[in-house]
């Protein structure tokens, strides 16, 4: 097959604050942000804390209702939640302005002598309210309103999604690394195996073999692909012997989903979750969270070995993607002409595709 012809995100895109700033106002206020798990958020007054491209967003539960605000208290403009998860009243740290479940500063201390504070004024210093839904366990917010509701713009990969959040209970791994590469970057490292051969020789490639197939949904793409015999028969003795809850139609298989702008997860083996997220942090820097989940099982040593087995061959494969990324950030800021696009990296112009969707002002190269 040909290489691809199609538009292709700019160089300088990848690290001009311009550029940034429009991604942040167009593309990630306007979509369906991944914010959390709904165990993180399953009691009263549970929160998470997100950074959606600049914007530090709060998820609360009031009562049993997940509730979405700016993180940032409306008298002196501290942050109100400073960890990024836990379990608080929303209430800033600075000088204990109290919200309510409205956003509303329901709790000013000195009020009367200080400020004189009615309903309305009260009502009028609200924070700003943000959507919420829920997909299964997981949590997604977005910044400002219109476009489709939640289950719409995930189409078929929420059932994914549901299937997953039933059986993937057990976290193994949720950790944060800081890249110094833009976030597309990140991405864009995720939706394309050619690089598998070159950049993952002993990890990743004797893991799986050639047989890829891709797919689209939306703004959104899958890639699956068949275990090596090798890989299919460690997961067989991993799954008999821990008794690992699992999906017996992922047998064998490698399925890997993109949900655009920076959500990726996969399934080895219908056995094994893994979830990642690419956040902007500046033009030059994204934030790569990713977490690792089994399923319900016996527990021990032997399930312990495998989880850690687990972490270090994903550590490994990321470190490797690290390097390669950080390297390509670096060359893209001296050139001034496209990257080059095979048939094998579809999913990549079907990204900047989207991307150009969102962002009318850029040209393409
Ligand atoms: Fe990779």
């Amino acid at each position: 097959m040909p290489a691809y012809t199609g538009p292709v995100i700019s160089p300088h895109a990848y690290s001009d604050p311009a550029v940034a700033g429009e991604e942040a106002s167009r593309i990630f206020r306007r979509t369906w942000i991944f914010a959390g798990l709904a165990e993180e958020l399953a009691g009263d007054n549970d929160f998470v804390v997100r950074d959606i491209a600049g914007t530090s967003v709060v998820v609360q539960n009031f009562g049993g209702e997940l509730r979405a605000f700016r993180n940032v208290c409306t008298h002196r403009f501290a942050l109100i939640q400073t960890e990024p998860c836990g379990n608080r009243r929303l209430q800033c740290p600075y000088h204990a302005w109290l919200f309510n479940r409205d956003g509303v500063p329901v709790g000013i201390p000195g009020n009367d002598a200080f400020f004189g504070f009615g309903r309305a004024e009260r009502a009028a210093l609200a924070l700003e309210r943000y959507e919420v839904d829920a997909r299964g366990r997981f949590v997604f917010v977005r910044l400002e309103g219109g476009g489709p509701d939640l289950d719409t713009w995930l189409g078929d990969y929420g059932t994914v999604l549901d299937g997953a959040g039933h059986l993937f209970t057990d976290g193994i791994d949720d950790a944060t690394q800081t890249w110094t590469a833009n976030w597309k970057i990140g991405v864009e490292s995720v939706l394309e195996v050619y690089h598998v051969d070159a950049t993952h020789p002993d990890t990743f490639k004797p893991f799986t073999v050639k047989e890829w197939q891709t797919g689209f949904c939306g703004a959104h793409s899958r890639c699956a692909t068949r275990l090596s015999d090798t890989s299919a028969h460690w997961w067989d003795g991993i799954v008999t012997r821990l008794g690992l809850a699992h999906d017996p139609g992922g047998a064998g298989v490698y399925d890997h989903y993109f949900v655009f702008p920076n959500l990726s997860f996969a399934i080895t083996h219908g056995a094994f979750f893994s979830l990642q997220t690419y956040d902007p942090l500046t033009p030059d820097r994204c934030a790569l969270r990713y977490r690792l989940f089994l399923g319900d099982g016996k527990r021990g040593a032997a399930r312990n070995a495998v989880a850690g087995s687990l972490r270090d061959f994903n550590t490994r494969v990321l470190a490797e993607d690290r390097f390669v990324s950080e390297a390509a950030h670096k060359g893209a800021r001296q050139m001034d002409r496209p990257a080059v696009l095979g048939s094998v990296e579809d999913r990549i112009a079907a990204f900047h595709g989207e991307w150009f969707g969102r962002m009318p002002a850029q040209d393409a190269c």
